[in-house]
């Protein structure tokens, strides 16, 4: 285990809705004592740490494999806690906040010089969110402590949505993991950058970036990939992520074309004896099936969906399990199709497109 020290994990049962305050004291215990705690937000696990203690920062970094470059998501119990966190609060937090928090949305703003350089990878700015998930809630206040907390996955695999995802990834590397079942969103928070004029979107989320055009008009977004089909590189943002173990490609258009295409793929790689998982909206899904049958039959191909185009937010629910899913299957390569990438669909569109590591037909 990379000279890790081995630690006994222990699962938790709690109600998602009504979490018992009692089965959630040792928790909150351990996140003060320095402890690793895996906790359910509304959008994906997260694995928490108290963001003011160093050592026990290090160790979220040490457990998922992450490399330090890239900052941690700071977690509080209430908006009011955000001036200990943060330097200047610009007036657009005000409506932003109100509108959006507890919720799925993290803004970067300037930090306090108390927070550790270690939650932020040295920059002079911290992310911070207030989630909804009544057991984060709960959980970050019992701690009385600002809580960090990354998705709960290994580095570059698929965020997890439930407890045997994070047990997957993590088991034996963290104190506690609280199981409250699958989570909402099912893809993480909008990350908004605050710091930066015009305010920058950099990672498609939970809130759609037109809601938020609807406080910021000038808020832009950051291409994950640039014209020219190279990865960008801004801190933290790496290309390789979600990645399932074989490798993807993500097929892109309108439902009737983008079927097209991934049937003409399908083939040309079935010809060469090369078995393919397809994971795809239910409506393409269902296109690809009828139109592969024999190879559907003969194992050859396996096919996941994850919700359908008419219902993305149930697309974005099923995404990462899929993933894992389909992994789970043991295909030599992944064919996928994303669905139309507005409103939550331009957040399952960019973790596709990461999972594909920029391998995108259009
Ligand atoms: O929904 C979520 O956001 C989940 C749950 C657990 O809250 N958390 C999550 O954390 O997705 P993580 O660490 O997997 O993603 C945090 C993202 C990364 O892309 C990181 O680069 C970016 O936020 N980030 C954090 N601090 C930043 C900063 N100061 N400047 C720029 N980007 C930052
Ligand atoms: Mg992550």
């Amino acid at each position: 285990m990379n000279g890790m020290p081995a630690r006994q994990t222990r699962v938790i049962r709690v109600d998602p809705a009504h979490p018992d305050p009692n089965a959630l004291v040792d928790a909150a215990h351990r996140l003060r004592d320095g402890g690793l705690v895996v906790f359910p937000t509304e959008t994906v696990y997260g694995l928490g740490a108290n963001a003011l203690d160093v050592t026990a920062v290090r160790g979220i970094f040490e457990a998922k494999g992450r490399p330090s470059t890239d900052p941690l998501i700071v977690h509080m119990a209430d908006a009011s806690d955000l001036p200990s966190l943060v330097r200047d609060v610009p007036e657009a937090v005000g409506p932003l906040t109100a509108r959006f928090w507890p919720g799925p949305l993290t803004l970067i703003l300037p930090k306090q010089p108390h927070v550790p350089g270690e939650v932020t990878a040295g920059l002079d700015t911290v992310a911070v969110r207030v989630p909804a998930h009544p057991v984060a809630r709960a959980l970050i206040a019992a701690a009385g402590r600002p809580v960090a907390a990354p998705s709960a996955n290994r580095f570059s695999r698929p965020s997890p949505t439930e407890a045997a995802h994070v047990l997957a990834d993590l088991d034996g590397r963290v104190d506690i993991v609280i199981d409250a079942g699958r989570t909402d969103i099912g893809v993480e928070s909008t990350v908004l950058d605050l710091s930066v004029h015009p305010p920058l979107v950099r990672r498609p989320g939970g809130v759609s970036v037109d809601a938020i055009r609807t406080i910021l008009p000038d808020v832009q977004v950051m291409s994950r990939v640039s014209d020219a089909g190279e990865a960008q590189v801004s801190p933290g943002q790496l290309l390789r992520h979600y990645a399932p173990r074989a490798r993807m490609t993500l097929v892109e258009g309108e439902q009737h074309a983008a079927a097209a295409r991934l049937l003409t793929e399908a083939r040309a790689r079935l010809a060469q004896g090369v078995r393919i998982g397809i994971l795809a909206p239910a409506e393409d899904a269902a296109t690809v099936s009828d139109a592969l049958g024999d190879a559907v039959a003969d194992a050859q191909v396996t096919v996941r969906t994850f919700g359908s185009r008419a219902e993305p937010a149930q697309a974005a629910r099923e995404l990462f399990d899929a993933i894992r899913a389909i992994d789970a299957a043991g295909p030599d390569e992944i064919l996928a199709i994303a669905p139309a990438p507005e409103g939550i669909g331009l957040a399952i569109h960019d973790r596709l497109t990461r999972a594909a590591e920029g391998r995108v037909l259009r």
